[in-house]
């Protein structure tokens, strides 16, 4: 790190929100951290009729709200990185200019970082036009392009925009961010399973009863109303980030932490999750979200889906997998909860129960990051009574003195570094999209197998949810990652 070695971010679309809330900050902070190279330069291009201090105060707002705080004199070291280049997503002529301007800054061979942080519409137009500007090829410096999400609005269309990047950029090139995987949280998957011992040995289809992942936001769509009403939970957070949860936990251990190694896994176990059928989702939309501003008035997109899946794999054959996300709900919490198969033979007093309550491990993803083991203990003083009690590890506890980073600056830190262990790969992207694409053009076509149910606000969501477990005999868990116990 620190190198002098010459690296320009260029931001598309770098007036707009994201660019503010979490890029400036991200890489603000790792310039605090001293982890950002000297030689790395930031232009934002953007339709706006800025000039450079504009763009650099419009900034600074932002890092002093959503970054870890600013100090005067770092801002200004930092600000001078930044400079900002007019220009319309859809004219040839500008990447022409954004490219003279760039080598006129750069002086010489030094590498690039695309950012699309544009609309969805733009990423294949503005692939098009840098592909047919030369600034996609490597003769100079290292290309690469970083895509947010949604990659596509569903199958077809994913393959499409893959096509079309490829058409300018190899994949080595291309990262397809998912901002879920940056989150450490969700990095400590791997370390759990495969730098333990004890919990890959039952780690499957032997031991373990059910898996539950649940993404709960308190939120509602605010004022991405517009956005939202298009897209609806399946694609906002299921397609991306559920599935990206599912695949770290039933995926094989992967060879090494190489990008390809681990994202080969990913496809291998997300190919083999077997077709959801209708009856095995559960959709529902907040009472009062029609009211928001951007939705149609007889809206029937979903703000909480639920799946009931399978993997055929002798790992998790017969194992199932619960599913939950939505909005409006009574708390922010991310969980994973594997619920564990009951001793096969009870020889102890049950207590008030009519059965052991099951061993279940929590894996905490926010906001209380950490682990939760439940288990069973006998009660002091009693002949051999049972009660459930946890074996905890928080973050906040283990790790006192470090601060949480925000999952943006890993991940730019890893596209400048070219590692993309941490970003899908365009056959990663096709496989979730197999799996959700059915539902979603299945639930209008098909009222009755998966009918709209409007959920109270701040509940947990549809109970047509908690009978996809019971035809399993299982039920919800809250695990305590800031959700209520049970
Ligand atoms: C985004 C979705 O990808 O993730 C949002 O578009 C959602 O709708 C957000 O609110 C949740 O992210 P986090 O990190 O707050 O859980």
């Amino acid at each position: 790190m620190n190198s002098d070695k010459a690296c320009t971010i260029v931001i598309f679309g770098a007036s707009g929100d994201l660019t503010r809330r979490k890029l400036i900050p991200a890489l603000y902070n790792n310039f605090r951290k001293r982890r950002l190279d000297n030689g790395v330069r930031i232009v934002g291009f953007a339709r706006r009729d800025w000039s450079d201090d504009t763009f650099r105060d419009h900034l600074a707002g932002g890092v002093a709200q959503f970054g870890a705080g600013s100090d005067a004199d770092l801002w200004r070291d930092f600000a001078q990185r930044i400079s900002y280049l007019k220009g319309n997503l859809d004219a040839p002529a500008d990447y022409t200019e954004l490219d003279a301007h760039l080598r006129e800054m750069e002086n010489g061979a030094a590498d690039r970082l695309y950012y699309l942080a544009t609309a969805p519409d733009f990423y294949g137009p503005v692939c098009d036009h840098l592909g047919a500007a030369g600034m996609a090829g490597e003769a100079s410096g290292q290309r690469r392009i970083i895509i947010e999400k949604p990659f596509g609005r569903n199958l077809d269309s994913a393959m499409t925009l893959n096509q079309r990047v490829h058409a300018a950029f190899a994949e080595h090139q291309v990262f397809r961010i998912d901002h879920y995987l940056g989150k450490e949280t969700a990095q400590n998957i791997l370390f759990l399973r495969f730098a333990n011992t004890f919990f890959e040995p039952v780690w499957n289809r032997r031991y373990v009863a059910n898996v539950q992942i649940t993404v709960a936001e308190s939120v509602d769509v605010g004022r991405r109303g517009g956005y939202y009403d298009k897209a609806g939970v399946l694609r906002d957070m299921f397609q991306n980030h559920l599935m990206q949860l599912l695949a770290l936990v039933t995926m094989e251990p992967p060879a090494s932490l190489d990008a390809d190694a681990i994202r080969n896994e990913k496809v291998k176990v997300l190919g083999t999750v077997r077709p959801i059928s209708l009856e095995d989702s559960v959709r529902g939309q907040h009472a009062g979200y029609r009211e928001s501003s951007g939705v149609a008035a007889d809206s029937q997109t979903a703000t909480y889906a639920a799946l009931r899946l399978f993997i055929d794999n002798w790992r998790w054959q017969g194992v199932p997998f619960y599913l939950r996300s939505g909005k409006a709900m009574p708390a922010k919490g991310s969980t994973i909860i594997v619920e564990f198969q009951p001793p096969p033979d009870v020889i102890f007093q049950l207590g008030r129960q009519a059965c052991f309550t099951p061993n279940f491990l929590s894996i905490c993803i926010q906001p209380d990051e950490g682990l939760q083991l439940r288990f069973e203990t006998k009660v002091p003083d009693t002949v051999a009574e049972s009660r459930s009690a946890n074996m905890s590890h928080s973050y906040h506890d283990a790790f006192p003195d470090i601060v949480l980073p925000d999952a943006y600056e890993r991940l730019l830190l890893d596209a400048l570094k070219g590692d993309a262990a941490l970003f899908a790969r365009n056959d990663g992207i096709e496989t979730s999209w197999r799996l959700v694409d059915p539902i979603m053009s299945g639930w209008p076509t098909d009222p009755e197998a998966s009918p709209l149910h409007v959920y109270p606000r701040g509940s947990w969501g549809p109970e047509a949810a908690d009978d996809l477990l019971a035809k399993d005999d299982h039920a919800w868990r809250m695990g305590c990652c800031g959700l209520p116990c049970d």
